[in-house]
């Protein structure tokens, strides 16, 4: 299927975990005929190497370092996209983390915590979205994938605050879907299932690795909710971003679309 990529310039933000969502996404992009893949990421120097993968793929590329929950650089850094190839089409909104260390009840988090986790998973793609949007418009046309998680749409335990940004994030993909259609713009939230990338690392951060037996036993009884019988992959959430950033499914905006194997029905 041709998915209608000839032509289009792409930016996918958090593109700079070599195990991470954002890199599969840019490559996928790039192997199915993006003309340039923009990626960035608050680590330049990780995303220097995903551009370089991008670039052996025989697609335009920028590497460029932009703290997401920064306003001003995110808006210099769309500026140099713009400046250099006069257009965005696809914004994969990807960057994001857990950063709640603890697995505390809700009213036990602090409020720094609360601050950095909106910072970062709401405001960020907020203000991406904001300086990308206006180009859409000039344009007619354009495609938004934001990167959102199933802990959204159930309990989480020890993730709370996370599911709630994420939850505002699903909200946020259909307020502005509704707002911009008539603007030839489509907007679409990927919501991924546990996959054992970074985003996460926080969470293990001064813990030792629990003994392999241990280990194991979790890992089964973990597998017993994933009706497909494994976790996600990265190519799993990169394959379900370039069909919605595509024109395939123009037809299709303001959706949560979960792809955690039936992790999240
Ligand atoms: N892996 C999972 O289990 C899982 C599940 C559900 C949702 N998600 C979501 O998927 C997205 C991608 O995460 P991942 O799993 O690839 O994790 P990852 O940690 O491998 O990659 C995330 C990337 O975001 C970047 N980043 C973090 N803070 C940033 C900032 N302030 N500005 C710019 N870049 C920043 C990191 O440097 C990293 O390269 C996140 O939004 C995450 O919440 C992940």
């Amino acid at each position: 299927m041709d998915l209608g990529f000839k032509g289009k310039v792409a930016l996918v933000t958090g593109a700079g975990s070599q195990k991470g969502f954002g890199k599969a996404i840019a490559l996928l992009l790039a192997k199915e005929g993006c003309d340039a893949i923009v990626v960035t990421d608050v680590n330049l120097d990780d995303v220097k190497k995903t551009a370089a993968e991008v670039e052996k793929l025989g697609c335009k590329t920028m590497a460029i370092g932009t703290d997401i929950t920064n306003n001003a650089e995110v808006d210099a850094m769309v500026n140099k996209v713009i400046g250099e190839y006069k257009k965005i089409d696809i914004l994969c909104n990807v960057a994001g983390a857990i950063l709640q260390k603890d697995f505390m009840p809700i009213d036990e988090q602090k409020t720094e915590i609360w601050q950095k986790q909106m910072n970062l998973n709401l405001f960020g793609t907020m203000y991406l979205t904001r300086a990308v949007v206006p180009y859409m418009r000039k344009q007619k046309s354009g495609a938004i994938v934001n990167i959102g998680s199933g802990s959204s749409s159930q309990f989480s335990f020890g993730v709370q605050v996370y599911a709630i940004s994420k939850y505002g994030l699903d909200l946020f993909t259909k307020q502005l879907a509704f707002q911009e259609g008539k603007n030839g713009i489509r907007c679409n939230c990927i919501s991924p299932g546990p996959a054992p990338t970074n985003f996460g690392a926080v969470l293990r951060e001064g813990q030792p690795p629990p003994p392999k037996e241990v280990y194991d036993k979790m890992h089964e009884e973990m597998m017993k909710a994933f009706p497909l019988g494994r976790m996600g992959k990265p190519e799993d959430i990169a394959n379900m971003t370039a069909l919605m950033a595509s024109d395939v499914t123009w037809y299709v905006t303001g959706q949560v679309i979960q792809v955690s194997g039936g992790n999240v029905m």
